[in-house]
């Protein structure tokens, strides 16, 4: 087990492909996961132009074969998983002007497949893998929407944003980081829901002037993953520290 090896979902952009970059300029071994092949390639060839150590790997995080393809493939080269980031993520629900048609076929189960059963799929698939490691780390990218505290308070930033498959998504993984961190508190593996703030990706319509880049955002979610404090287990965490469920 010499080297630290972590995967990261949805690495092809935004806070996915800076975090995967954040982690392999660590010195972690990186895997680069992605559902599209050339785009997937792309980071990969662009981080080892950096020197650094990463490796590409297919991953539709809805797809059950898909992933336990992807544990077949670490499980054969690596043996074990030390950091599963599950950052892939959707919010189908937000337009261009900024309303919500909740009526939009599909898009609340589009949005719970993608952000609460593919973490979940992706967890069953690896956490095999999270298990055979010294001191195994799932991070579980949520956001303060998803807080149902958060949803209920008309001081927060986030009162007015009203998406309610996105924020029922995370709001159930949050729930899964609980439950998770609860049937692995006898062993050393610890879980995190981790907000990176409202950063400037392909996301939303509305990210694009979002205040936090995804540099910014790819530090909080390293140093959640590597934090020594065992307040982290189970908990909901941001860039200011732990946020209300
Ligand atoms: N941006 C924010 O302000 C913000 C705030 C809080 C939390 N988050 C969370 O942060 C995460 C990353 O979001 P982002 O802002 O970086 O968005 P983004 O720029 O749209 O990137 C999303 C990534 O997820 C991938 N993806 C989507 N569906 C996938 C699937 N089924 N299988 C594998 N990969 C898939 C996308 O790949 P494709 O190119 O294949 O679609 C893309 O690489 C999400 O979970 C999001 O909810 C974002």
């Amino acid at each position: 087990m010499s080297e630290n090896i972590v995967v990261v979902t949805g690495a092809t952009r935004g806070i996915g492909r800076a975090t995967a970059t954040a982690f392999a300029r660590k010195g972690y071994r990186v895997i680069v996961t992605g559902r599209r092949a050339e785009a997937v390639d792309a980071v990969v060839r662009e981080l080892r132009a950096e020197g650094l150590a990463v490796e590409g790997e297919l991953l539709d995080v809805c797809s059950v074969d898909s992933a336990r393809c992807l544990a077949e493939s670490i499980g054969e080269r690596h043996g074990h998983l030390d950091v599963l980031v599950n950052n892939a993520g959707i919010l189908p629900e937000a337009t261009v002007s900024g309303s919500v048609n909740f009526a939009h076929p599909g898009a609340f189960t589009e949005t719970l497949m993608t952000n609460t059963f593919g973490p979940a799929n992706v967890i069953e698939a690896l956490l095999p893998l999270v298990r055979k490691a010294r001191s195994g780390r799932i991070v579980n990218i949520s956001t303060e929407m998803g807080s149902l505290t958060e949803q209920r308070n008309p001081e927060s930033q986030y009162y007015s944003m009203v998406v309610p498959g996105y924020q029922a998504s995370k709001a159930a993984l949050n729930s899964l980081t609980v439950g998770l961190a609860k049937l692995l508190a006898d062993t050393p593996v610890r879980v995190t829901s981790v907000c990176p703030g409202f950063v400037a990706t392909e996301l939303a319509p509305a990210a694009a002037d979002a205040p936090t880049t995804a540099d910014d955002a790819a530090r909080i979610v390293l140093e959640a993953a590597e934090s020594p404090d065992p307040c982290t287990d189970g908990a909901f965490i941001g860039a200011s520290g732990p946020i209300p469920w």
